[in-house]
């Protein structure tokens, strides 16, 4: 199960995402907006990463006009590691190397069979482990509030 959420500057691109996550057969859950009318991307960020940090869903997608934003607040969340993403090749090297568990996307930023490449690159790639694992935990270790 996948979290989804935007804020009313990423809407435009959720049907895109939704779009990919049907045609792999993937669920998800969309923690909203539904409508154009101006809210806070924080609040919708931390929505859908909350439900991941919580196991709710195995990994999320948010979305508002740059990426940048709700990337940044779901980031905050205990738990997340959120990539903003513009290329397919970093939506891969996040999955390889980093094991982010939240794909943020801007919609004033990509057309929308980029943002789709990306999403099913970031969707179908599984994490490396290995020397990588050792990396992401020092990660963890900074998220936890503890020094490397
Ligand atoms: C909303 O206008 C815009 O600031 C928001 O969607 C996002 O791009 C912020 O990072």
């Amino acid at each position: 199960m996948i979290a989804i959420a935007c804020d009313h500057a990423g809407i435009d691109l959720k049907p895109s995402v939704i779009a990919v996550l049907d045609e792999l057969g993937i669920t998800y859950k969309d923690f909203g907006t539904n409508s154009h009318e101006s809210v806070d991307y924080p609040v919708y960020g931390a929505k859908a990463a909350q439900a991941v940090a919580d196991g709710v869903c195995e990994r999320g997608i948010v979305l508002c006009g740059t990426g940048v934003g709700i990337g940044m607040a779901a980031g905050k969340v205990h738990g997340i590691r959120c990539v903003t993403c513009s290329d397919t090749y970093s939506a891969k090297m996040s999955r390889l190397h980093n094991d982010a568990n939240m794909l943020a996307l801007g919609s004033r930023v990509l057309g929308t069979e980029l943002a789709k490449d990306i999403v099913r690159v970031w969707l179908m790639t599984a994490f490396e482990g290995e020397r990588h694992a050792r990396r992401v935990g020092m990660i963890n270790k900074l998220d936890r509030g503890e020094t490397l």
